[in-house]
């Protein structure tokens, strides 16, 4: 017999998420020097994790031949006094990704369904699709969420409406008074999930702490792999009422975050001066890119994350032909945008030189603006 047939009904339909490819593979591809490519594809921090979490992930290594602290105390209390919320209704997850996996957990089956914008995270449809429910996708308007055609897609079957602002791809971020709104009008029965991965590059992120106290369903998602460059090390937090919180400690591993991780994090979070530097580089890199590609002739949504969106015409191609020249971004056919990629705002020198391959790209393909 073969391990297919053993395998649960469902496994064979999961869609397989596709990662952005790692710079030594390409470079062995491509006979590429390694140090010369530029990773644009996955919104990480061009400018890698703060000293200070380096130090912290150092000296954490010393103790990794002992488990990890299971509850990640110092690091929920590290977030509580900087969120001002309490610890109990922090949870902690290997990248928010993992806390995504809980709420399915938790809530998902067949016969539910969940609401997600139609160009929204990829991951809300796998996890949707994993414990056997029904992802609803809801077009977008202008590559924003429309939150009153989510609301209306609510049945008595929805248990989980994901919403991520800004959103990845597109960028577009939701206002605080109508996320509130949404929170306040939505039944009993639906849990929203605000993810905010990309809040901290939000001049003013939605602050939804009094519609969690005030007894609506709103869970709240951060992640550590964005501003403060700890992608590799799989971080992430949620925050809502305890009473949800202690449902989703129910269903995770015991000791689902690393000790190193648990360390870069706690002080990855009390160096505001790399946070601050990260958010006004991204802030003059986005003008950059934005300013640059238009003038190339590809129309471009700067948006509000730490990545813009380009309609370049075939978004493979050029994708592929940045590739080659060892320039990786990501392009959005898996998201049905065949025309647009998504840039990932880097250094000052990878905007740049982005934009020199760009135009020597559009050249040769007989863009002009
Ligand atoms: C909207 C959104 N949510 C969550 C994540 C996952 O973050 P993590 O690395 O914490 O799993 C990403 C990563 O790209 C994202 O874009």
């Amino acid at each position: 017999m073969k391990y297919a047939e053993l395998a649960n009904a469902g496994v064979h339909e999961q869609p397989v998420y596709e990662p952005g490819k790692p710079i030594e593979y390409v470079a062995q591809e491509y006979g590429l020097d390694p140090t010369q490519i530029a990773k644009l594809a996955s919104n990480e921090n061009p400018f890698g994790p703060s000293p200070k979490a380096m130090a912290a992930a150092q000296m954490a290594l010393k103790t990794a031949h002992l488990y990890p602290d299971g509850s990640c105390c110092q690091l929920r209390s590290a977030i509580a006094e900087l969120r001002g919320v309490g610890e109990d209704a922090l949870i902690i997850g290997n990248g928010s990704n993992e806390i995504i996996e809980l709420l399915g957990h938790a809530f998902l089956r067949p016969g539910l369904e969940v609401v997600m914008g139609a160009q929204a995270f990829i991951v809300y449809k796998l996890i949707t699709k994993l414990f056997g429910a029904t992802p609803v996708e809801v077009p977008m308007v202008d590559f924003g969420h429309d939150l009153k055609a989510m609301r209306a897609a609510v049945t008595e079957r929805t248990r989980l409406l994901f919403v991520a602002s800004p959103n990845n791809p597109t960028g577009v971020a939701n206002s605080e008074a109508e996320l509130i709104e949404l929170a306040e009008s939505l039944p009993e029965h639906v849990i929203l999930c605000l993810d905010e991965a990309y809040a901290e590059y939000l001049e003013q992120a939605p602050d939804l702490r009094a519609q969690v106290h005030a007894g609506c369903k709103v869970f709240c998602m951060r992640t550590f792999s964005k501003i403060y460059g700890l992608g590799g090390l799989r971080v992430g937090y949620g925050y809502g009422a305890p009473e949800l919180i202690q449902l989703l400690q129910r269903v995770r591993q015991p000791f689902n975050v690393n000790a190193v991780a648990q360390a870069a994090a706690t002080s990855a979070l009390k160096d505001d001066a790399f946070v601050q530097m990260c958010r006004s580089e991204n802030e003059s890199g986005r003008a950059c890119l934005v300013a640059g590609l238009e003038a190339i002739g590809y129309p471009t949504l700067g948006g509000q994350a730490n990545f813009v969106l380009s309609n370049v015409g075939d978004g493979t191609a050029f994708f592929q032909a940045l590739q080659q020249r060892g320039l990786i971004v990501r392009p959005l056919a898996p998201y049905g945008m065949a025309a647009y990629v998504r840039i990932t705002i880097g250094t000052e020198a990878e905007n740049l030189r982005l934009l020199d391959v760009a135009r020597e790209v559009a050249q040769n393909t007989g863009v002009s603006a």
